[in-house]
This record gives C-alpha cells, structure tokens and sequence, in this order.
C-alpha cells in the first residue's frame, strides 16, 4: 500500500451462496490528490464504493461530500448531491455544500453568548434581513479546514474516519475541541454519520452534514415534486434574522406541516410570515419524542426515479433548507449552475441559537462529557 493511495478492498462473498446480489462485488476505498487549501496544504478525495455500486467522494477538505451516487427505481446511478469539481470551487464560495458544520451549526443571535458568568462574542457572518447572526461556525469553520482522515472497512460497510481538534478560542469558542467524525457507506445502502467530541472547558458543540440533495441527480432542475414527511408537530419560530423567539409553533394548518407525506412546491410560497423569512423553507422542526436513540426524521421521495431518503439521527432537530439562497451564481459539476430550490438540505441538530435559549435542550459540552450524535440517510427505491 503506498502512501498516496490507502486501499481497503476485500472480496466479497467468498461464503456467500451464488445467489447473493453482494456475491460478486468488492468494497473499496481508495485515495487520491484533491489539491491544497488556500494555505497550500495537500488535500486528499476518497472514492467509497459499497457492495451494490453505491458511489461516495469525500474530501478531507471540510469533510465534503463531493458525490454520492444511488440507483433509482430501474438501477440507473445518478449523483444526487450539488457540489463542485475541484477543490478551489469550494474555496471560492461554496454554501456548504456536502460539509461538516460547526463548532455551532446553524445561528447564534448577534453572534453572542454568556457561559457561567462569561459573555463570549463570536464574528457575526451572516445578516438576514440586515439583521447580523453567527452562522456555521464563524468565519472558518469546519468545513474550510483539512481534517485527519483514515479509510476503514469492517464487514461490508467502507468508511473514513475523520479526526479534528479546534484550538481554545478558535473562531472564538472557549476551550480545545477534540472530534472525531465517522462516515459509513454500509451494504444496506445508507450513509451513516457518528459524531463524537470533547472538550477541556465548557463550550457549544452543535455538529451538522449540509449535504444539498436532489434525488432526480443534482444537475436535474427543481426539487419541488419531491415529497417529503416530517416526523414533527412543531417548529421553533424565527424572526427576520432567521433567528428563533423561543416560540414552539405548532404545525398543524399552517405550509409546514409534512407528517404526512406532500409535495415540497405545494406551499412553499403560501401566504405567511415565517414562510417570508426563510424566502421558502428555511427552517428548524422540533422533531417528535426526541430521547437520544436513533429514529426516523424525515423521509424524501423523487416520483419520476423512484428514489427515497430516510433520515434517521439521534438529534432533537431538523433545518429543513431549501436551496431558496441559490440563484445560478454557484456552477457546480460538469459547468452545472445551481438554481434557487434546486436542492434541500435535512440538517439533524439542535435548535439554532440553543446557547441563548434556556428552555431548547442544552448544546453546552462540559470536560468530562462526551458529545455523541449519530445521523443516518438511508436510500431506497419506491
Ligand atoms: C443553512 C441555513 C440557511 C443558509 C444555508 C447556507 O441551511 O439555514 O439559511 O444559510 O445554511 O447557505
């Protein structure tokens, strides 16, 4: 194994009878150069193949997942994550696209905080209706950093390990935050992320994937048709600065109710305020019965592929963004522009802005703590 190329490949169904549909066919990771990051430090890609051809890059640029293919109904692969094709793209101005978000996914109000007695402020970067908020982890979060990372195969699932520690103080978040981030692609066709960190003085932690999704492939067009449920009663209501009042709005007759299964385009621009907010969906559900243990969130099907995600995670939340910032200006993949709703992101996490919100369940890791926090997006066809 030479030191560029990091190759787990295991034959298959050596035991298995010949009538297995996994018989036949190898999981590999392998490793390739992905350029440097602007202060020229080596970047890699990793191509994931499981036992029934799924298909995923990642960088260990931000932890980015440049591609995931998946079959539809008749076992046609299609790419169903925007991204770009080189690592500069990402650089120049990606809108998270497929990363690890953090320290603290999402917004903190004005970019501010107390902890035990301490008043922190944090580089405000982001300003919704001009009203200035903390987004994504501040200015370099941990989507623009090159994290440590180990291909692993165990079974028939592949995955890359990813390790990271964020300094005391970086982007203004107190105290050394050590993480480690596991992607899985396992043979049941699912991408499982496990999140895990801890720290040496209590600090925010709220880690997120911001993948942008279009299961018809993400040169396709409109995400509209796609229905979606979502396993949620309430969603906490924002301001105009997409920050949360504290109120928990129920969703039942109002466009943000998805336990059962609609058509995103449906109500996307009905008439009502926090519709106006967010340009569309934007928002954060308070997901239902939430006791730590992996469950269902949310499942998404594309009618004309057939494709269907389940996202599943152990987190009491779920943004549900729909691409309403995209306007043309970021091409992507094979000179693809990207327009407005042209893909969704389902971000498991806590609620935004939980550090200035007592009654939202705590973000606050504390030495001695472990942050855990396990998300599944498990792909079929209907
Ligand atoms: C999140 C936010 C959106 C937007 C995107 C990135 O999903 O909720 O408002 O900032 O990230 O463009």
């Amino acid at each position: 194994m030479n030191a560029r190329t990091l190759v787990g490949m295991m034959m298959l169904g050596m035991f298995l009878g010949a009538a297995s549909v996994h018989a036949a066919n190898a999981v590999s990771v392998t490793r390739e150069a992905f350029g440097a990051d602007k202060d020229g430090n080596a970047a890699s890609l990793f191509t994931l193949v499981n036992p029934n051809g799924l298909t995923m890059k990642v960088s260990d640029y931000g932890c980015i997942v440049t591609s995931l293919s998946v079959p539809d109904k008749k076992g046609k692969m299609a790419d169903v994550v925007l991204g770009y094709d080189n690592i500069d793209d990402y650089i120049k101005g990606s809108p998270y696209f497929g990363c690890v978000v953090g320290r603290y996914g999402n917004r903190i109000a004005k970019g501010a905080f107390s902890l035990d007695g301490k008043t922190y402020s944090l580089v405000t970067n982001n300003e919704p209706a001009n009203i200035p908020s903390h987004l994504h982890g501040g200015a370099i979060g941990f989507d623009k950093v090159i994290w440590d990372a180990e291909a692993i195969v165990r079974g028939e699932d592949v995955g890359i390990v990813f390790r990271h520690t964020s300094p005391d103080g970086d982007e203004g978040y107190p105290g050394a935050l050590e993480m480690t981030v596991t992607y899985w692609l396992t043979a049941a066709n699912t991408f499982r992320i496990e999140y895990s960190a801890k720290t040496d003085a209590a600090t925010p932690v709220n880690l997120t994937h911001h993948s942008y999704f279009n299961l018809g492939g993400h040169n396709s067009g409109t995400i509209l048709d796609h229905t979606l449920m979502v396993a949620s009663e309430h969603l906490t209501a924002v301001d105009a600065g997409l920050i949360p009042t504290g109120e928990l709005l129920p969703v039942q007759g109002t466009p943000f109710d998805f336990r059962t299964s609609t058509r995103i385009g449906d109500h996307i621009d009905a008439k009502n305020e926090q519709i106006d907010f967010g340009g569309g969906y934007d928002h954060n559900f308070v997901l239902t019965g939430w006791d730590g243990k992996l469950r269902l969130a949310a499942r998404v099907h594309e009618p004309k592929s057939g494709r269907v995600m389940e996202v599943m995670t152990t987190e009491p939340g779920l943004q549900f963004y729909c691409g309403n910032f995209l306007d043309g200006s970021n091409v992507g993949k094979g000179g693809h522009p990207y327009e407005r709703r042209n893909a969704f992101c389902l971000e498991t996490q806590h609620h935004p802005d939980s550090p200035n919100q007592p009654s939202f369940p705590s973000t606050i890791l504390r030495p001695g703590e472990v942050y855990s926090h396990t998300t599944e997006y498990r792909f079929s066809v209907k």
